[in-house]
């Protein structure tokens, strides 16, 4: 099963089993973290999953789409790492993914 490294918004780094498949909002959920809103499931439609991946996964994690893109807009803290973690899928590809999560909107 390929790893899931979160880190939350004080800084705190925890190390999660991810299922393959699982979208990484749905791993983060699972693990209990409760700063991850995901407040529309994982539809695309909310930006409340957001979070930052690091910088050394950026050509592993897929191209994002149009409506990721623009739901991304509206977050005040988008950055060039910004991605919707629902939108991210676990696979043995990103074993050892980082992600933070975003600030609060
Ligand atoms: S959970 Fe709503 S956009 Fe990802």
């Amino acid at each position: 099963m390929p790893k899931l490294i979160v880190v939350t918004r004080d800084g705190t780094e925890k190390t999660v089993e991810a299922e393959n498949g699982l979208s990484v909002m749905e791993v983060i959920r699972d693990a209990g973290f409760d700063e991850l809103l995901a407040l529309c499931g994982g539809c695309c439609s909310c930006a409340t999953c957001h979070v930052h991946v690091d910088p050394e996964f950026a050509d592993r994690v897929p191209a994002m789409s149009e409506d990721e893109n623009d739901l991304l807009d509206s977050s005040d803290h988008r950055d060039e790492t910004s991605r919707l973690s629902c939108q991210l899928h676990m696979s043995d590809e990103l074993d050892g993914l980082k992600v933070k999560i975003a600030e609060e909107d």
